[in-house]
C-alpha cells in the first residue's frame, strides 16, 4: 500500500509532537516541511529525514505529491493555511483553535464542504484513552444525564511568551491557548449541546510575571517576555439549550499555590473526574463509591493523546474511521470562546 505522505506546516514546539508521533505510525512518509523560520526548518528535515523543506507553505501545498498536512502555525493563520491546504486537495489536522474568530472558522468550514477534504481539529484531549473510556460508560448511560461541568486549568506561571502573549497572533491568552481543551473536553463528553449563553470574565492583573525565577514552563520556539497584550486569567459560565452548564477557570498567571487541571462532570446517576485523576462517582445501596478506572496512566499523557490523535488522522484520511473532531465542533467552540471574550468586555451575557 502506498504510504500516506505528511506535509507539516511550522516547525516550532508542538511541531516536534507532530513529526514523533507520524515517525511512530507505519502507514506514514513524512514528506516535507514548512516554515517561516526556514533554519527551523531545516534543522527538523534533517532530525526527521524530511526530503523537503520550505518557507513559504504554498509552495509545500503545491507539491502534489503531499496527501495531507499538519498546520502547527501561530493562531491567527490556523484559517488561512488551513484553507489553502483543503482547496489544494490536502486533508488538514489543524491545531486549537480552529481561529481566532467566529468569520474565519465559519470560512475554514465552507471550505471542508467545498473541497470534500478532511479536517480535523487538534482536540487532542479527545484522543486520550481514558476520554475514550469515560465516552463509553456515559454512551452506556452510568452518569445519567450530565448537567454540570466544572473545569480548571490554572497555571501560576505559565505565559509562552513571543506569539502566544500577542493577541494579534494568538487571538487570545489562556482561554484561547489552554482553556479551549478543558471546555472542549467537557462538552464532548457531555454530548455537545447547543450553547444558549456564555458569561465570562477576564483579567489583566499581574502580567506575565517575567520577574519570577526558578521555575520553568511552556515557551515558544520564539519565547520573548518583553511584550504581552493578552489576559492573565479568565472565568467563564457556560449555559446549553437543555439546561447544562460548564464552569471554567484558566490562567497564564495567578497567585496561586500551585498549577491546577480539573475535569469534573456531574450527571444525575454519577459522576467522573478525568483530571487531576481518573475518577467514577456512584452510588449503590446507600453508599457512595469512589472508582478508580484500573488504567497505565491516571491523568492525561501528552505522548499518548497524540499519538492516538495522529493515528486516528491517519486512519480518517485513509478512509478507516471518521475523525472525532470535525470542523464543526471546532466552529461551536470558536463561537464559545469569542463569545466569552464579548461578555468580557460588553459585561454581560451572551446569548446565541
Ligand atoms: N494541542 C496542544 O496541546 C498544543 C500545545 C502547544 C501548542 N499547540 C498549538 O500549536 C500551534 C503552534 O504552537 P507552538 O507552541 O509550536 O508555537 P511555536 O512558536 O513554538 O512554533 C510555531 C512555528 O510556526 C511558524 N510559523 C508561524 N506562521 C507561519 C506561517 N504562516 N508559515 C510557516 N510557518 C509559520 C513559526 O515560525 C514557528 O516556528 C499553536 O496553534 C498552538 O495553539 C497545541
Amino acid at each position: 500500500m502506498n504510504k500516506l505522505k505528511i506535509g507539516v506546516i511550522g516547525a516550532g514546539t508542538i511541531s516536534e509532537v507532530h513529526l514523533n508521533s507520524y515517525r511512530n505510525n507505519a502507514d506514514v512518509e513524512l514528506a516535507a516541511i514548512c516554515d517561516l523560520n526556514v533554519q527551523r526548518a531545516e534543522a527538523k528535515a534533517q532530525q526527521y529525514g524530511i526530503p523537503n523543506v520550505y518557507s513559504d507553505y504554498r509552495e509545500l501545498l503545491a507539491n502534489p505529491a503531499i496527501d495531507a498536512v499538519s498546520v502547527c502555525v501561530w493562531n491567527h493563520a490556523h484559517a488561512e493555511v488551513s484553507i489553502s491546504a483543503l482547496d489544494a486537495g490536502k486533508h488538514v489536522l489543524c491545531e486549537k483553535p480552529l481561529s481566532v474568530t467566529v468569520e474565519q472558522a465559519l470560512e475554514v468550514e465552507k471550505a471542508v464542504h467545498r473541497s470534500g477534504k478532511l479536517l480535523q481539529v487538534g482536540f487532542v484531549r479527545r484522543y486520550s484513552s481514558n476520554a475514550q473510556i469515560l465516552r463509553k460508560f456515559i454512551e452506556n448511560g452510568e452518569l445519567g444525564e450530565i448537567y454540570y461541568a466544572k473545569a480548571s486549568c490554572l497555571r501560576r506561571l505559565g505565559n509562552p511568551g513571543g506569539w502566544f502573549a500577542d493577541r494579534s497572533r494568538s487571538g487570545g491568552g489562556p482561554l484561547m491557548d489552554i482553556g479551549v481543551h478543558v471546555i472542549d473536553i467537557c462538552w464532548y463528553l457531555m454530548g455537545r449541546p447547543k450553547v444558549r449563553s456564555v458569561s465570562g470574565n477576564v483579567y489583566n492583573k499581574l502580567g506575565n510575571r517575567a520577574n519570577i525565577k526558578n521555575l520553568s514552563f511552556y515557551q515558544a520556539a520564539d519565547y520573548d517576555a518583553s511584550q504581552n497584550s493578552v489576559e492573565d486569567m479568565a472565568n467563564a459560565l457556560i449555559r446549553f439549550e437543555n439546561g447544562a452548564s460548564i464552569m471554567v477557570d484558566v490562567s497564564f498567571t495567578l497567585h496561586a499555590a500551585k498549577d491546577e487541571v480539573t475535569v469534573k462532570l456531574f450527571g444525575d446517576k454519577g459522576g467522573a473526574e478525568i483530571e487531576p485523576q481518573f475518577a467514577i462517582v456512584s452510588e449503590k445501596h446507600d453508599t457512595i463509591l469512589n472508582m478508580s478506572p484500573q488504567v497505565d496512566n491516571a491523568a492525561f499523557d501528552f505522548a499518548e493523546g497524540f499519538q492516538n490523535e495522529i493515528n486516528h488522522f491517519v486512519g480518517s484520511c485513509l478512509g478507516r474511521t471518521a475523525t472525532l473532531s470535525p470542523v464543526e465542533d471546532g466552529v461551536e467552540m470558536m463561537k464559545i470562546l469569542c463569545g466569552i471574550y464579548e461578555s468580557a468586555e460588553q459585561g454581560k451575557e451572551i446569548y446565541f
